[in-house]
Formats: C-alpha cells, sequence, structure tokens
C-alpha cells in the first residue's frame, strides 16, 4: 500500500510517499524557521499563509522524488492534530480534496503518534509492550504502549515542554531561535557541573515533569551572577556555555531518570524516544545508557525523522488504514486531539488539586 502523508501541524510543510507503512519513497519537509526566526518563535498567522503556498509545491515534489503519480497512490495520512489551527487546516483540507479528488481512503493522524512512529524505518521492529518518551516543542509525555496503537500517559509535563524549555532558556541568554540545537552545541564547550539545578519535586507523588521551575532558576542564575545575554556576533563566553551544559544535563537527568523509573515498573521490551528534543545527543547517550542499565533496546529516529514530517504521519497512518479505518469528508483539525486510548485519567487529574495542563 502506497500512503502519502501529509503534515502542517505546525512550522513545517511536509510530504512523503511510505510503503506499507515502513519504507520511505520520499520524504520532503520545508521548514518555516526561517520565516519566524526574526520573531523569536512560531507565529500562527504567517505559517499558515507559507502552509498555504508550500502544500501543493511540497506533494508534487514527494510524489516526484518517490517517482510514482497521484493515481499511484493508494490512500492518505494527514496530521489532525494537536497543532495551530490555521497550520493544520492547510492539510486537513488539501488531503481531504485529494481524497475526494482521486476516490481514495484518508485518515486523521494524531501528530504525536506521529512521533511514535517516527522509529520504525531505521530499526528494528517494536515489540510491545513498548514505553515512549516524545519529547517536542509543543509535547513532553511518556506513554506506555501495551500493544501497537493502546495508549496510556504514564508521565505528563506539568508546565512548559522540554524543547519549550530549550527555547525559553536559549531566548534568555539570547542565543537565537530554535533554542534546542544552539544551547546543545555551546553545552559541549561546556562544564555541566558548574550550576548544580535541583529537580522539581512533584508533590502529589506522580511520576510527572516541570519544567518552568528549571527555567526560572536559570533566570536567577543570570540575574545573580550578572550574565549579559549575547547579542549577534558575540563569541560565548565559558559560563554561557557552562550554564547551557547544567541546564541541558538538568533537564536529561529529569527526562531519563522519570524513564528509566517508570521502565523498571512496567517492564516494557522496548524504549522509544522520539520528538524534536531526541535529536538531542547528551538526551540520546543518556537514555541509551539507562537502557542499558534495564538491559532494553532503545529506539530513536534519525535526525531527518525526529523533528516534524510526514513519514512519520504516513506510517501511523498506515496502522489505521489497515485496521479498516476511514474518515469521510466531516473529518476536520483538532488542536487539543489527545493520545490516551487506555485507562484515561484526565476527569480524575482535571478534579484534582494539583493544577495540570492536560
Ligand atoms: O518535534 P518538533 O520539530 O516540533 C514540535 O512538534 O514541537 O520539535 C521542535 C523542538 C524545539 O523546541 C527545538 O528547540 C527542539 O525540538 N530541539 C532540540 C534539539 N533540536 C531540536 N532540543 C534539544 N536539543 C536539540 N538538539
Ligand atoms: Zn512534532
Amino acid at each position: 500500500m502506497l500512503v502519502l502523508g501529509i503534515e502542517s501541524s505546525c512550522d513545517e510543510t511536509a510530504a512523503a510517499v511510505v510503503r506499507d507503512g515502513r519504507e520511505i519513497m520520499s520524504s520532503v519537509i520545508a521548514s518555516q524557521i526561517d520565516l519566524h526566526r526574526p520573531w523569536g518563535g512560531v507565529v500562527p498567522e504567517l505559517a499558515s499563509r507559507e502552509h498555504l503556498e508550500k502544500i501543493e509545491p511540497i506533494v508534487n515534489e514527494a510524489l516526484e522524488q518517490a517517482a510514482v503519480t497521484l493515481s499511484d497512490i493508494d490512500a492518505i495520512a494527514v496530521t489532525q492534530g494537536p497543532g495551530l489551527i490555521g497550520s493544520l487546516l492547510v492539510g486537513v483540507c488539501y488531503a481531504k480534496s485529494l481524497a475526494y479528488a482521486r476516490d481514495i481512503p484518508f485518515v486523521g493522524v494524531n501528530h504525536i503518534e506521529g512521533h511514535v512512529y517516527s522509529v520504525v524505518f531505521e530499526n528494528p521492529q517494536v515489540e510491545y509492550p513498548a514505553l515512549a518518551l516524545i519529547v517536542s516543542g509543543g509535547h513532553t509525555n511518556i506513554f506506555h504502549v501495551p500493544e501497537e496503537g493502546s495508549y496510556k500517559v504514564v508521565s505528563r509535563t506539568r508546565d512548559d515542554a522540554a524543547g519549550e524549555a530549550f527555547d525559553k532558556v536559549a531566548k534568555m541568554l539570547g542565543l537565537g531561535y530554535p533554542g534546542g540545537p544552539i544551547i546543545e552545541k555551546l553545552a559541549r564547550a561546556g562544564d555541566a557541573g558548574r550550576v548544580k539545578f535541583t529537580q522539581a519535586k512533584i508533590s502529589d507523588g506522580r511520576p510527572d515533569l516541570s519544567f518552568s521551575g528549571l527555567k526560572t532558576a536559570v533566570a536567577r542564575y543570570v540575574r545573580e551572577n550578572r550574565i549579559e545575554p549575547m547579542s549577534n556576533g558575540d563569541e560565548p563566553t565559558q559560563e554561557i556555555k557552562d550554564l547551557a551544559a547544567s541546564f541541558q544535563a538538568a533537564v536529561t537527568r529529569a527526562l531519563v531518570g522519570t524513564l528509566e523509573k517508570l521502565a523498571a515498573e512496567l517492564g516494557p521490551k522496548t524504549l522509544i524516544v522520539a520528538g524534536g528534543v531526541a535529536c538531542n545527543l547528551a538526551l540520546r547517550e543518556a537514555t541509551e545508557a539507562a537502557a542499558k542499565r534495564l538491559g532494553l533496546p532503545v529506539y530513536f529516529p534519525s535526525k531527518h525523522l525526529s523533528t516534524d514530517n510526514a513519514a512519520m504521519i504516513a506510517a501511523a497512518g498506515y496502522f489505521h488504514l489497515k485496521n479498516g479505518e476511514r474518515a469521510d469528508l466531516r473529518m476536520t483539525a483538532d488542536i487539543s486531539m489527545r493520545l490516551q486510548n487506555l485507562d484515561n485519567e484526565d476527569a480524575e487529574l482535571r478534579a484534582s488539586k494539583v493544577r495540570y495542563r492536560l
């Protein structure tokens, strides 16, 4: 089955052709990073306008690179949510129009489930139960996946996503956007033991994560030590490199510590780490060390597949299509789509005294 994947949930317009959910025939990504850089973050109106301009040429390029035409495509998988409404709608409307015109099936895919599937191309087959840490600019969750397609959130961030913390700390230090790759580069030349950041304690004892306290601790450190944010062309000081390394180590400790603890409890057969922050080498190395201690394989996507792409959407969509799922033309974008179809505790958490950003 040849699936055309389409992704436009945030600031990447992407299309891919994937055979049988496993083989990438093409994967094309138009990143909008340069467009948003002057604003230090994604501007939703600019993003949706850019998606509109790019979607058709990107889909055509994906077909061309795969050496197929639209008439060879058996089905379409498109990101339905979560994401920015204007951005999502471009992909969803385009996918629906194509599917209607060609009279082929299509499905809406949860973007986070897409990230889970980003590991299927370059790794051995995932064995279930699996434990998946999905870390991106908008999401930080650990999912227990007892079997393919079943998800229970076993850890969530109470406030900022890990990638968001990287981006905000980078902004604070005048390092530019997006922050993750810049902090990682500086951290390589820094001393991670220089600043001791304490790990957030979750008052109700759940294995959840929190990064906004760490962000505030970095801000306090910057103020108290009179660290000047860098401006264009400055050579980063050793102090900034050490701070970047210490911050990155604190994020990594929190993520890997929680993943390891949950893995010891739940006994998965495979660990998955995916999403934009999974590009981070320090995180990869720390997860590999934890996996070794646990005696488990850990699968990461390559860099191209870690950040937003359409191959992962086609792979997740293939699973649903194979199960006979079909969307109809009433399907529309859903900005707050969640990935959880097992033991959903949302209502309980909403009723609890602790504030959750679900
Ligand atoms: O998955 P993604 O492309 O988009 C979302 O769905 O959010 O993730 C983007 C996020 C950004 O916050 C970016 O700073 C972070 O991933 N990121 C990194 C690295 N590369 C990208 N964070 C840490 N280290 C990196 N090397
Ligand atoms: Zn993403």
